[in-house]
């Protein structure tokens, strides 16, 4: 008699809520061109964006947080989860974190809750981190939460920067289930480079240069090699959603939605290009958010589910980068019966 083998699917986090929320203030191109010295048209033809969305000032990042994440939950069903982790570049405050003041403001008392600064690719880390715990048996369910207010670290004033930004949340509930489940976040891909700390960063207000404002007023706020930063970024998103669909058993070409992070429209044009991914198989959401930097990613996944360009039994495949540089991608298929909250 032959042996047959029914080892039971691997222990797995998967996708079983998603939600989002948007300041409501809309700035458009044209806002921006009369006190910058740039048009609309660079920016739509350079970008892809032709408006964003941006906090007042008496909001904050963790305000955000809150409600993408009372969305996210109630999408789950759940009214308690088991960790909860923030990825954001524009904490509150950088003493403490914020992960446990928005854990505290949504009642969940006593989990564990800390932040990921990873930048632009910090919710599939923070995910992966995530994935990890429930894998671990560490948790049973997790909050990943990416929100941002770009806004309080970018100069009005920089052409260079002001025009690509956006400010919102995004955050999904993780359960413990199998791998060969629909929704089961498959192996995570990635990797960081600090020998281009400087390609995208704030000069001031760290342990570095303690000061905001040494030198001169705008060390608070982003400096960026735009041309530098959109070249590598090609690349190693390129490189990194291949080695996450791989190690998932797929062949890239073969995913249905590609879920990259928002940056730049011709970044997102130039990698399906490089994965072989025809562009109506990458949804986007740039046009109208700019980039919202951790909250990106899980923007437009409820953006794209709400959109109906996420069904049911879709391979998925979610692929970032950002400052440090850092990258990362992972991969899912879709499940049914998700409904995203925005
Ligand atoms: N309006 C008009 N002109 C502008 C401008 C603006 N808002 N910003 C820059 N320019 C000018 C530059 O001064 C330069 O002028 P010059 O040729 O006279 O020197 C020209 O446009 C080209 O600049 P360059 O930086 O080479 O353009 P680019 O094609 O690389 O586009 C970015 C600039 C910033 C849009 C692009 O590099 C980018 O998107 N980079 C990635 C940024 C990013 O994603 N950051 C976050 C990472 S997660």
């Amino acid at each position: 008699m032959t042996a047959q083998s029914h080892a039971t699917p691997a222990r797995a986090a998967r996708l079983t809520g998603l939600g989002s929320w948007l300041p409501p203030r809309q700035v458009d191109n044209s806002d921006l061109a009369s006190r910058l010295d740039t048009t609309d048209e660079w920016i739509r033809t350079r970008i892809g964006i032709a408006g964003r969305h941006l906090a007042d000032p008496a909001v904050a990042t963790s305000d955000m947080a809150v409600e993408a994440a009372l969305r996210a939950m109630k999408s789950a069903g759940v009214e308690h989860v088991d960790a909860v982790i923030l990825a954001t570049a524009t904490p509150d405050h950088h003493v403490p974190g914020t992960a446990p003041l928005v854990a505290h403001r949504l009642g969940l008392r006593q989990v564990p809750a800390f932040d990921v600064g990873a930048s632009c690719s910090g919710f599939v880390y923070a995910t992966a981190v995530a994935a990890g715990l429930i894998h671990a048996g560490t948790a049973g369910t997790a909050l990943v939460i990416g929100a941002e207010k770009m806004s309080a670290i970018i100069d009005p004033a920089d052409r260079s920067t002001a025009p690509i930004f956006g400010d919102g949340a995004g955050a999904v509930v993780l359960t413990a289930g199998h791998a060969d489940e629909p929704g089961a976040l498959g192996p995570v891909a990635w990797g960081s480079d600090g020998e281009h700390a400087d390609a995208i960063y704030i000069p001031g207000g760290g342990s570095r240069h303690p000061s905001p404002s040494t030198g001169d007023h705008r060390n608070r706020f982003v400096h960026m090699r735009g041309n530098e930063v959109l070249r590598h970024a090609v690349r190693r998103i390129s490189y990194v959603a291949q080695q996450a669909a791989a190690a998932a058993g797929w062949q890239v070409q073969d995913v249905d939605r590609l879920i990259v992070h928002q940056a730049n429209a011709r970044i997102s044009a130039a990698v399906a290009t490089a994965l072989g991914i025809s562009p109506e198989r990458v949804p986007s959401n740039i046009a109208h958010l700019g980039n919202t930097s951790a909250a990106s990613i899980p923007l437009l996944l409820s953006h794209s589910a709400i959109d109906r360009e996420l069904r049911a039994s879709q391979r998925v495949l979610l692929a970032s980068f950002g400052a440090g540089f850092t990258w990362a991608a992972t991969t899912l298929v879709w499940p049914s019966g998700l409904q995203a909250l925005t």
